[in-house]
């Protein structure tokens, strides 16, 4: 019997839900509980799926979904590389990469973005987990409107650059910035897939409608093989009732795009990124972890990641 979360709850908040069951969409809103099991198929060895992980909202959980999700997808023994493709160059230093490295251009996917004959390979970095590589962001990422504006095929920057990799890796991860601009429009070129993470909070719901649409357009115009593998529910606070409104919301605006696994809202998170670990390492046995982890399954079974 699952151990009720009102055990633990805080400031004499109460949550009807046991704290195992938060993870999942379908046990929130009363549904029958989906199933996604531990042990997976190796990868097939095909070429690398690429997923952008996409919202122009700012502080949803996208690279904090990337890093966690590359580490979970590496756990299940996929080769995996993520790109930090965002000025902030938060992904970068979630990795443990310090500050003074970051400004250093040669090395990151902005040298390679300003130099395309550049080979990929000599700027992959090994992160802290084993099968987990990297792409180093920089803060001039902020200037490619403006620097690429009159380049022709500005759009398929990042496919030519990410080419010559495809077959040594099963998952590439792009952590996008929050704008819908000319590196998220490169991201989404060379993707096969997006994740779509979403804060639980009522604003975030708003958003939603553009960054479908801005896939639809690229689906249109450029990438007709671009899917939606699904939007995350992030941040999920199981003390509130509003966070479960939100997700009925969403699931009612977007059935087939929400995906059954939800992230919890937890300090732990900040707390991994300050030490520069994913969470699956920093807190390898807590929910949140688990929570990543379930992502990852759920992808895969979905045929969302290889
Ligand atoms: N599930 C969570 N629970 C609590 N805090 C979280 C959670 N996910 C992320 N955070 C924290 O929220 C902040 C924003 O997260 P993150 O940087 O992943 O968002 P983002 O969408 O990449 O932001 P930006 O749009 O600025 O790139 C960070 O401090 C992160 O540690
Ligand atoms: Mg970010």
């Amino acid at each position: 019997m699952a151990k009720s979360s009102q055990d633990i709850s805080r400031f004499g908040a109460k949550s009807t839900i046991p704290e195992e069951d938060q993870s999942s969409t379908a046990v929130v809103l009363g549904k029958k509980p989906l199933d996604f099991p531990e042990k997976v198929n190796p990868p097939k060895g095909e070429k690398a799926r690429v997923i952008s992980i996409v919202n122009q909202k700012g502080g949803v959980g996208k690279t904090t979904t990337t890093i966690n999700l590359g580490a979970s997808l590496a756990e299940l023994g996929r080769r995996v590389l993520l790109i930090d493709f965002d000025s902030q160059a938060s992904m970068t230093s979630g990795l443990g990469i310090n500050q003074v490295a970051i400004q250093e251009q040669y090395g990151s996917i902005w040298h390679l973005l300003n130099d395309l004959n550049e080979d990929v390979r000599g700027t992959i970095l090994k992160t802290s987990v084993p099968g987990m590589d990297f792409i180093r962001g920089h803060y001039d990422l902020a200037g490619a409107d403006s620097r690429f504006a009159s380049e022709i095929a500005k759009e398929l920057m990042l496919r030519k650059i990410l080419a010559p990799v495809l077959s040594e890796y099963d998952d590439i991860l792009i952590d996008c910035s929050p704008s819908l601009g000319t590196l998220t429009v490169n991201a989404l070129t060379a993707s096969d897939g997006v994740i779509i993470p979403m804060e639980c909070e009522f604003f975030a719901v708003l958003g939603l409608d553009l960054v479908t649409k801005t896939i639809e357009k690229i689906v249109a115009a450029i990438n007709p093989h671009l899917e939606i593998y699904g939007i995350l529910a992030t941040m999920f606070d199981r003390k509130t009732a509003h966070s479960k409104e939100v997700l009925a919301l969403i699931a009612g605006q977007f059935p087939a795009l929400l995906l059954d696994t939800i992230i919890p809202r937890t300090v732990r998170f900040s707390e991994s990124t300050v030490k520069g670990m994913p969470i699956t390492t920093f807190a390898s046995s807590s929910a949140a972890a688990n929570s990543y982890r379930r992502l990852a399954r759920e992808l895969i079974s979905r045929g969302g990641a290889n």
